[in-house]
C-alpha cells in the first residue's frame, strides 16, 4: 500500500480510524511548496486541535512508512480517482472510485483563504515598517514575521472576534517595531470597524518615536506607543480587555502576564522568548537531573519549564489556558503561545507543585514569585 501511495501524484491523502500506537485521530496530507521547495504538509487532528507538520520530500517517505500503517483507513485523492485502503486483521482491502477533482493543486503552504491579512491588501503601515513593498507584496526577508503576525491575528480573531463591546482596549508588552501592534489595530479598527485603544510599550525610545510617527501619518487614532520598562514603570490603569506580547524578552513576558492577572484582563495572547531565568539558576535536585547535563538540552528544558509554570500560574489565577504552536517551527524557533481566558476565580491547584519543583531544583520563576508575593 505505502509504495503505491508514494508513487501516486496525489492531491490529498486522509488517514483515519487509528489503530494501536497512533497519536492522532486523523491526518490529512497534501503537497505544498514552502519557500520554493516541494514539501508535504500534514494536518494532524487530536482533541479538536490541529497540529501542522511540514516534511521535506526526503523526510516524507520515511514518515509515511511509519505513520500511515497506524490507520485502518487511508484514502488517496488523485485527479479523477479516489483509492481507499482498508486494513483489518493484517490484510489490506483496496477499492477505487471516480472523483471530480481536477489536476490543478493549490500548492501554496499559506492558502489565501487562511489569511486575515492578504498579500496585496492595502495596509500602508506595513510598507513603512518594511514588511510590504510599496505595491503591498511581502518583503522576502520579512516573510516569517508576516506569517507570525497573521497567525497571531487569526488566533485573536478566533477568541475576540465576537466581543460585543463597542470599545476594546489592548496593551502590547515589548512591542518593538510594532508590526503586530499595527496589525491588531488594523484588524479591530479597519476590518471589524470597532473603536479600539491600543498602547504598545517598549524600552527603546527610537522605535517608539518611529511607531508614533507612523500612527500619526495614517491617523490611527488611539494607537499610542510609550517608552516604558514593563518590569517597573507604572502602566495603564484603565480597564484592559486584551494583553498581547510577542517575543517580549525573558521576564518581560512575566510582567505582561502579571499585569493581566492583577487587572483581571479577560484575554491574554503571549508568545514568550529567550527564557533565560530558570536556565541560569536551575541545579541538580531530582529524578530529572539527566536533562540538565548537556547545555542545549538544559536550555530547552528550562524554557519549557518556564512556560509550563507560567501556564500553571495562569490556571491557578482563574484562566483557562491553552499552550499552542502558533506557527510552524520553520517560521520561528520560539513558537509556543500561551493563550488564556479568564473564566473563574482563583484556585491554587498548581502552586504546591511549582513550590516543590523550585525547592528541589533551586530556581525561582518570576511570574510565580510576583503572584505569591502579592497574595501574602
Ligand atoms: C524580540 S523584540 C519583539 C518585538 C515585537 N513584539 C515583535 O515581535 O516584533 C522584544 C522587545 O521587547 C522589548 N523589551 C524587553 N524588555 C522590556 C521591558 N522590560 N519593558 C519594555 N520592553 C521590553 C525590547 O526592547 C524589544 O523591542
Amino acid at each position: 500500500m505505502i509504495n503505491e501511495i508514494l508513487n501516486l501524484q496525489f492531491i490529498k491523502v486522509t488517514a483515519s480510524s487509528p489503530i494501536k500506537g497512533a497519536e492522532f485521530q486523523k491526518i490529512t496530507l497534501r503537497p505544498v511548496v514552502i519557500k520554493g521547495e516541494n514539501c508535504f504538509q500534514a494536518e494532524r487532528f487530536k482533541d479538536n486541535k490541529v497540529f501542522h507538520l511540514n516534511l521535506s520530500s526526503s523526510e516524507f517517505e520515511g514518515w509515511a512508512k511509519v505513520v500511515l500503517p497506524l490507520y485502518a483507513q487511508v484514502c488517496v485523492f488523485t485527479a479523477g480517482k479516489t483509492i481507499t485502503y482498508f486494513s483489518a486483521k493484517g490484510r489490506v482491502k483496496r477499492s477505487e472510485c471516480k472523483n471530480d477533482l481536477k489536476g490543478q493543486v493549490n500548492l501554496s503552504n499559506n492558502r489565501e483563504k487562511d489569511y486575515i491579512l492578504k498579500e496585496g491588501e492595502n495596509i500602508p503601515p506595513l510598507v513603512d515598517l518594511g514588511v510590504f513593498t510599496p505595491d503591498f507584496k511581502i518583503v522576502k526577508s520579512k516573510y516569517d514575521k508576516y506569517k507570525q503576525i497573521n497567525r497571531f491575528v487569526e488566533l485573536i480573531d478566533d477568541e475576540c472576534g465576537k466581543i460585543e463591546k463597542e470599545e476594546i482596549s489592548i496593551l502590547d508588552f515589548g512591542c518593538g517595531k510594532s508590526y503586530l501592534t499595527f496589525i491588531v489595530y488594523y484588524y479591530f479598527a479597519k476590518i471589524k470597524g470597532k473603536k479600539v485603544n491600543i498602547i504598545g510599550y517598549d524600552l527603546k525610545q527610537d522605535v517608539v518615536e518611529n511607531c508614533n510617527k507612523i500612527a500619526k501619518k495614517y491617523s490611527y487614532d488611539n494607537l499610542e506607543f510609550v517608552v516604558a520598562d514593563v518590569k517597573k514603570d507604572v502602566l495603564s490603569d484603565r480597564q484592559i480587555d486584551v494583553v498581547i506580547s510577542l517575543h517580549a524578552c525573558d521576564t518581560a513576558t512575566d510582567y505582561a502576564l502579571y499585569y493581566a492577572i492583577q487587572k483581571g484582563v479577560k484575554y491574554v495572547f503571549s508568545v514568550p522568548c529567550c527564557q533565560h531565568e530558570i536556565n541560569l539558576s536551575i541545579g541538580k535536585g531530582g529524578d530529572l537531573d539527566c536533562l540538565l547535563k548537556y547545555g542545549i538540552i538544559k536550555e530547552r528544558v528550562s524554557a519549557l519549564l518556564t512556560d509550563s509554570i507560567r501556564a500553571m500560574v495562569l490556571e491557578d489565577m482563574g484562566y483557562k489556558v491553552d499552550v499552542i504552536e502558533f506557527v510552524d517551527l520553520a517560521h520561528s524557533p520560539k513558537n509556543l503561545m500561551l493563550r488564556a481566558k479568564k473564566t473563574r476565580g482563583i484556585k491554587l491547584v498548581n502552586a504546591p507543585e511549582i513550590e516543590k519543583l523550585q525547592s528541589a531544583y533551586g530556581f525561582k520563576q518570576t511570574l510565580y514569585s510576583l503572584v505569591k508575593n502579592t497574595k501574602s
